[in-house]
């Protein structure tokens, strides 16, 4: 058992390889794809203002009430790990006034909860999120799942589940919770001790509640849609008239509300079976955000990259390959050794991924690091190669050895230089 020391807190994990390369593979398919859409990136700081998150979020929610970190710094000032993406890229598009009108952004990065750990749920995971500034308009929200769907499938992710609903308007709001209250009320004494508080603070949330009386309990109610406005139920069927006429498959589920206070009208998320209890690979929905005296509205997604490669190692248990293959030089005296340093700077200039050992081992210690290293080529230079003036090149995966001499090599060299890389 290896000492607590060398392990991270709990809740995290560090990255490395080789699962990073399926991290790395998503992130940079992900770019390609969100570009075409006239998405740009945004890095946002990870500490923020307290403040922004409860204001935006809400001061209800679970996300707030227990799951941020939060704590003083030297100067005093109230700060948290940003649990969420929304807020802070809302601060920023805040900041730019008109400029940020119509800006469509996306992230990639740690989202921080202090939840208790367990399968699906981590103190640190990776959103990759986005945020289409706009005012409501179905054909935008309807343009936004789109391309939620569109990145899970360019993923290789063909097992998701869209869930469709509304939160209706900001007015529809205490009505809904209105509603809900009284049908919950005469049945108080069976809702868990959580979900009675929540009758009293936020009665949303019972709604989300796992516990098998409570759910029992909502699966009687009316849809909350029948508490809602004219206006927020044709929104709502024109997002959906909309998703058909993609051919975009969506269920609607009548009491999905999402844990977060700043939606109205559009919500949504994507469940993968290979997921389990927790299986909400991502979360998304339209809203509007008052920071600083300025109202934002938009509407964007964000999907748990811990979750997502949960899914795909499901659905695709191969990695796929990102790196280049590697070119290990192996060399025995010193003029070879020399030459190998020239010809190690030479392919990596040209593009190759190339490695020698430079502590000059014997040769079967060098073969062994690059075995180790999972080369797929050696280039031997050993006395009987520099006496002939060549170089060995063995294919470690066929085992096919050519003597080449130095141009034969470098034009031998050149499919695997990144410049003629497709990926
Ligand atoms: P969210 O539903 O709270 O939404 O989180 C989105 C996704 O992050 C979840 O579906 C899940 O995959 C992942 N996630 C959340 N908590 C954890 C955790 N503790 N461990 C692992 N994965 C987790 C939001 O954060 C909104 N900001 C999404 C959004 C963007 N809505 C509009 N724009």
């Amino acid at each position: 058992m290896a000492s607590e020391e060398f392990q991270p807190l709990q809740g995290m994990a560090d990255l490395a390889a080789p699962e990073i390369e399926r991290w790395q593979h998503l992130e940079s398919q992900a770019r390609n794809l969100l570009s075409c859409y006239g998405f740009t990136e945004v890095r946002t700081p990870v500490l923020e203002r307290v403040e922004l998150f409860v204001r935006s979020l809400g001061d209800e929610t679970d996300v707030v009430q227990k799951e941020m970190y939060q704590f003083e710094d030297r100067g005093g000032r109230k700060l948290a790990l940003r649990p969420e993406g929304t807020a802070g890229v809302m601060r920023y598009v805040a900041a730019r006034g008109q400029d940020a009108q119509d800006a469509r952004l996306y992230y990639i990065g740690p989202m921080f909860r202090s939840e208790r750990p367990q399968a699906g749920r981590r103190r640190q995971f990776h959103q990759l999120g986005l945020e289409a500034i706009g005012a409501a308009q179905p054909a935008l929200d309807v343009e936004v799942i789109a391309l939620h769907l569109h990145l899970l499938r360019s993923w290789g992710l063909s097992k998701c589940q869209l869930h469709l609903n509304t939160r209706g308007l900001a007015g529809d709001r205490v009505v809904v919770q209105q509603q809900l209250r009284e049908r919950l009320l005469p049945h108080r004494d069976r809702l868990c001790a959580d979900c009675q508080r929540r009758l009293d603070t936020n009665v949303l949330r019972i709604l989300d509640c796992k516990n098998p009386t409570c759910a029992e309990l909502v699966s009687q109610l009316p849809p909350l849609t029948s508490f809602m406005s004219e206006e927020a139920k044709a929104y709502l069927n024109e997002v959906c008239r909309l998703l058909k006429l993609l051919d975009l498959p969506f269920e609607q589920r009548p009491n999905l509300v999402r844990g977060l206070d700043y939606y109205q009208h559009t919500v949504w998320e994507i469940t993968h079976p290979a997921l389990g209890a927790q299986d909400a690979i991502a979360g998304g929905g339209r809203y509007v955000l008052n920071i600083g005296g300025r109202s934002i509205e938009g509407v964007g997604f964000a999907i748990g990259l811990e979750r997502a490669i949960v899914a795909l190692a499901a659905e695709q248990p191969d990695i796929p390959p990102t790196r280049l293959p590697l070119v290990w030089i192996i060399a025995q005296g010193d003029r070879a050794y020399e030459d190998g340093l020239r010809l190690l700077q030479s392919l990596r200039w040209r593009g190759a991924a190339a490695q020698m050992c430079l502590d000059r081992r014997s040769m079967k210690a060098q073969f062994r690091a690059a075995d180790r290293a999972k080369a797929s080529f050696v280039i031997v230079r050993g006395e009987a190669e520099m006496e002939k003036g060549i170089f060995l090149l063995k294919d470690l995966s066929t085992g096919v050895q050519e003597e080449l001499d130095m141009p034969a090599l470098m034009d031998r060299m050149k499919p695997l230089e990144r410049a003629n890389q497709s990926a």
